[in-house]
C-alpha cells in the first residue's frame, strides 16, 4: 500500500515482548470488553429508566417507587462497569499501543476529562439514590430530578469520548486532519455507532429488568400495585421494540463503516449475528403474547440468544479492527525491521572502523577527560582508581567503554562509547593506564 505509507504517520514499534501470547490477549480483549459493555449498557439504560419513571411518578406515585427501585441497580451496575473496564483497557494498550495512544493523544483534553466526568456522574447517582426519601417532597423534588437528569446526561456523554477514541484509532490516514475531540467526531461513523450503542443500552436494560422483576424471590411488595408479570411485560416490551429498531440502526452502522476494514468475514459474522437476533426477537414477541401466568418462561433462552448476538457483534468488531489496521500494522513492522537492520549495520561499521588517522591518543582521550581526571573524582572515578582496577588489562577498559555497566551507586551511569571504534578505544585505554599509574 504505497499511497498509505506516503500519507500516514508510521512510527517505529516498541521492541518489547508481550507478557502472554497475542491470541490470549485478543480473547481477553473481546470477552472482557463484552462483559464491561454489558454493565455499561445497564448503567446507561438504567439511568434513563430512572429519569423517565421518576418523571411519570409526579402523576402517579407508583412509578416513583419503581424509579427508586431501579436506581438501586444503577449504582451496582456502574461499579461493575468500571471494574470490568480495566481488563479491556489493559489489553487494548498492549495490542494496539501505537494506534490507541495516538488516538488518545489526538483527543487529549476530552480523553482526560473522562476521569472528572466519571467521578461527578458517580457521586450524583449516589446522591440521587440516597436522597430519594428525604428530598421526595416539595420543592426539593425538582432538585432531585435535576440531579438524576444530570447524571444521566453525563452517562450519555462519557461513552462518546470512548467511542471517538476506539473509532479514531482505526483510521491512521485521518489522524493528520484531527484537531481535538470535536473534529475527531467527524471521522468514520461515530454517530451511527453511538445510536446503536444507546439503543442496545435500553434494550439490554429492558431485558435485565424483565429478569430482575421476574426472578423467583423478587420482593416487590413496596412497589404499590405493580405485579411481577406486569413489570416483566413492560420491560420485555421495551426490549422487544428497541431491538426491532436495532434492525434499522445495525445496517446504518454497517453501511456507514469506512471500507478500510470491511471483509467478507466481517459480513458473515455480522449477518449471522443478525439472524440470531431475528430469532431472539421472534421469541421475545412470543413472550409478549403469553398470559400472566406464563410470561417469562422463555427468559433464559432469550438471554442466551442475546449473548450470542452480542458476542457475534463483538467479534465482528474485532475482525473489522484487525482488517482496518492491517496496512498500518504491516507498515510499522516493516519500518521497525528496517530500522533495526540499519542500526545493527551502523554499529558494526563503527566498531570495525580503523582509528581516524592523525588523532593522537591524547586527542582521543578528550572524549573521556570531561568526566575522568588524573587524580580527582569528576563525574566519573579518577584515572588512578581506573588504573588500579585495570592494571595490565586495557582490553577490560575497551569492553567497559563500549557498554558501561552500573557499578558505583553514588555516580551516574556512564554513556557508551562504542562509536569510537575498537582501535581508538584501545589507544585511549593504554593512555589511561599510563596516566593513572604515573599520577599521584
Ligand atoms: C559523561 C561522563 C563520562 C564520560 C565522558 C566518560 N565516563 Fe567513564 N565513567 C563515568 C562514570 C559516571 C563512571 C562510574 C560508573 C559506575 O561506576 O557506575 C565511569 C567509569 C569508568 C570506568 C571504570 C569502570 C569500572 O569497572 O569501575 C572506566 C574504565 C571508564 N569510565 C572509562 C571511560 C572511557 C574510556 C571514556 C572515554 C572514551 C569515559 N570513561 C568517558 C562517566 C564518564
Amino acid at each position: 500500500m504505497p499511497a498509505l505509507i506516503a500519507t500516514i504517520p508510521i512510527p517505529r514499534d516498541l521492541p518489547l515482548p508481550l507478557p502472554v501470547p497475542e491470541w490470549l490477549l485478543v480473547v481477553c480483549l473481546v470477552v472482557f470488553f463484552l462483559v464491561h459493555i454489558l454493565f455499561v449498557n445497564l448503567m446507561v439504560g438504567g439511568s434513563v429508566f430512572v429519569v423517565v419513571a421518576e418523571w411519570m411518578g409526579l402523576k402517579n406515585k407508583r412509578w416513583d417507587a419503581l424509579a427508586h427501585e431501579i436506581a438501586q441497580t444503577v449504582t451496582v451496575n456502574k461499579s461493575l462497569a468500571v471494574v470490568m473496564g480495566i481488563g479491556p483497557l489493559l489489553c487494548i494498550n498492549l495490542l494496539y499501543t501505537i494506534q490507541w495512544y495516538s488516538a488518545n493523544a489526538l483527543t487529549g483534553h476530552a480523553w482526560l476529562l473522562i476521569i472528572p466526568l466519571v467521578i461527578v456522574a458517580f457521586l450524583l447517582t449516589y446522591l440521587h439514590k440516597y436522597t430519594w426519601d428525604t428530598w421526595a417532597k416539595g420543592r426539593k423534588k425538582t432538585l432531585h430530578q435535576a440531579i438524576g437528569i444530570t447524571a444521566m446526561l453525563l452517562f450519555f456523554f462519557i461513552p462518546v469520548i470512548f467511542l471517538a477514541n476506539v473509532n479514531l484509532m482505526l483510521f491512521p490516514s485521518e489522524w493528520e486532519k484531527v484537531r481535538g475531540f470535536f473534529s475527531s467526531l467527524c471521522i468514520g461513523n461515530v454517530l451511527p455507532r453511538y445510536l446503536h450503542f444507546m439503543a442496545a443500552s435500553i434494550a439490554m436494560t429492558g431485558l435485565f429488568l424483565a429478569g430482575y422483576f421476574g426472578r423467583k424471590n423478587a420482593d416487590i411488595s413496596h412497589l404499590d400495585d405493580f405485579t411481577c408479570p406486569e413489570l416483566r411485560r413492560l420491560f420485555y416490551k421495551v426490549c422487544a421494540y428497541v431491538t426491532l429498531g436495532q434492525f434499522a440502526l445495525g445496517p446504518l452502522v454497517l453501511f456507514t463503516l469506512p471500507s478500510d476494514g470491511i471483509t467478507t468475514q466481517v459480513y458473515v459474522i455480522i449477518f449471522s449475528g443478525a439472524a440470531v437476533g431475528l430469532l431472539t426477537l421472534w421469541l421475545l414477541f412470543g413472550e409478549l403474547r403469553r398470559d400472566d401466568t406464563r410470561i417469562g418462561s422463555r427468559y433464559w433462552p432469550i438471554a442466551a440468544l442475546f449473548s450470542i448476538v452480542v458476542f457475534g457483534m463483538g467479534s465482528g468488531r474485532h475482525v473489522y479492527r484487525e482488517a482496518a489496521l492491517a496496512g498500518h500494522k504491516a507498515a510499522i513492522k516493516n519500518r521497525t525491521e528496517r530500522y533495526a537492520a540499519a542500526l545493527a549495520d551502523f554499529n558494526k561499521n563503527l566498531a570495525a572502523a580503523p582509528a581516524p588517522a592523525g588523532q593522537s591518543a591524547e586527542q582521543l582521550f578528550m572524549n573521556c577527560a570531561v568526566c575522568h581526571a588524573p587524580n580527582v573524582k569528576l563525574v566519573g572515578p579518577p584515572l588512578t582508581e581506573i588504573a588500579q582496577i585495570y592494571a595490565g588489562n586495557p582490553e577490560g577498559i575497551v569492553t567497559w567503554a563500549k557498554a558501561p555497566g552500573k557499578k558505583r551507586p553514588e555516580l551516574p551511569q556512564m554513556p557508551p562509547f562504542n562509536h569510537l571504534g575498537e582501535a581508538s578505544l584501545r589507544k585511549i585505554a593504554e593512555l589511561m593506564l599510563e596516566k593513572g599509574a604515573t599520577s599521584k
